[in-house]
């Protein structure tokens, strides 16, 4: 991994992906903050357990590294149910889909990620899956061809994605339940950077824990993997124990700001404030002049900046405002 792919929040590898898991919370009550959705999620599940009915259709929007796969394990978990995980990218044909659904029991639950990249013939087969638990097949070809009806057992389907606008209207529509993850305060990261360190038995104090806690974006995966690579160069520099010296210069070494901007913020910045002269930008202007991805911009860069009024977003384009002009020195015209 390159520094500037520190602070993407997307997963890195199957590396990446080993030690995650670890570090997974298994119940509700080991889920750090996003109070909101855990204490509606915790009353769904028992009211689900005392109807002796699966839980309803969930879906979780928000930006990568936030919880989205964390909360539908843990769900599944409460629920005491088998979860079976897939992503809408790895169900090619309506085919893959059926095979998925029939091989399914009762209760069980079915987790697929990147929802909103399902096709719609695939998508198509969910609708009366998700809503009759029922599953429609075409027989024969022509005039010959049949559709029967298989049923299904009853089971909950969890969905996230990054881009809940990009989901359709009827496939949103039948999702009983809709929560959005938003980014973590500080002191909630702090949180899960101390359990974090404790689980990987990684010694580290207060102030260390705070300062990637500010740096980390708001976002889980970031601190965790700040976490780890501070304690890289505190097994090379010192004795292993992180301390704030040791955070601070690591920090300093990936280029990671105090607030916790990385080169790509500061250029995404710089490019609205100068090239563009701080007008308000189109995001495919913008995401040309730094070649990168629309979707990355906006899943990745944007929501971070937003939520610290660092841009804003206007019917026009998007626009830099002053906390951003301060941070990177720059006069506000
Ligand atoms: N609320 C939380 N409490 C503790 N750790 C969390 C929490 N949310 C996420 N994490 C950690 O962050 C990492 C990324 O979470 P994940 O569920 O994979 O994010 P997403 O699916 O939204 O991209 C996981 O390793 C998990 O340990
Ligand atoms: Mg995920």
């Amino acid at each position: 991994m390159n520094n500037e792919d520190l602070t993407k929040p997307e997963l890195e590898d199957e590396q990446e992906e080993i030690i995650e898991n670890t570090l997974r919370p298994q119940s509700l009550r080991e889920y750090i903050g996003q109070p909101k959705v855990k204490e509606s999620m915790k009353i769904y599940i028992e009211a689900a357990k005392k109807r002796k009915e699966p839980l309803d259709h969930c879906l979780f929007y928000g930006p990568p590294g936030l919880g989205k796969t964390t909360i539908s394990c843990i769900i599944a978990n409460e629920m005491n149910s088998k979860i079976k995980i897939t992503s809408g990218p790895a169900i090619e044909k309506p085919g893959d889909l059926a095979a998925i659904l029939t091989s399914l029991n009762e209760f069980d639950v079915l987790f697929i990620d990147e929802i909103h990249r399902l096709s719609k013939t695939v998508e198509e087969i969910l609708y009366p899956a998700l809503e009759d638990f029922a599953l429609d097949i075409t027989i024969g070809k022509g005039s010959e061809a049949k559709s029967i009806r298989l049923k299904l057992p009853k089971f909950t389907l969890i969905g996230a994605t990054t881009k809940a606008g990009s989901l359709t209207t009827p496939l949103r529509d039948r999702f009983g339940i809709v929560q959005r993850l938003d980014l973590y305060s500080t002191e909630d990261l702090m949180k899960i950077i101390k359990r974090s360190s404790k689980i990987l038995k990684i010694k580290i104090d207060d102030l260390s824990s705070m300062e990637i806690a500010k740096r980390s974006r708001g976002t889980p995966r970031i601190a965790n993997r700040l976490l780890k690579r501070i304690r890289d160069f505190a097994i090379v520099l010192s004795d292993g124990k992180i301390d704030l010296e040791i955070t601070k210069k690591t920090l300093e070494q990936l280029e990671i700001d105090e607030i916790g901007l990385d080169e790509t913020d500061r250029r995404l910045l710089k490019s609205m404030i100068i090239q563009y002269g701080g007008r308000a930008v189109g995001i495919e202007a913008l995401a040309a002049s730094l070649g990168e991805e629309i979707d990355t911009i906006e899943d990745v860069y944007e929501p971070y900046l937003l939520q610290i009024g660092f841009i804003a977003r206007t019917p026009r384009g998007r626009i830099a405002l002053s906390p951003a002009y301060e941070h990177l020195g720059l006069n506000h015209k």
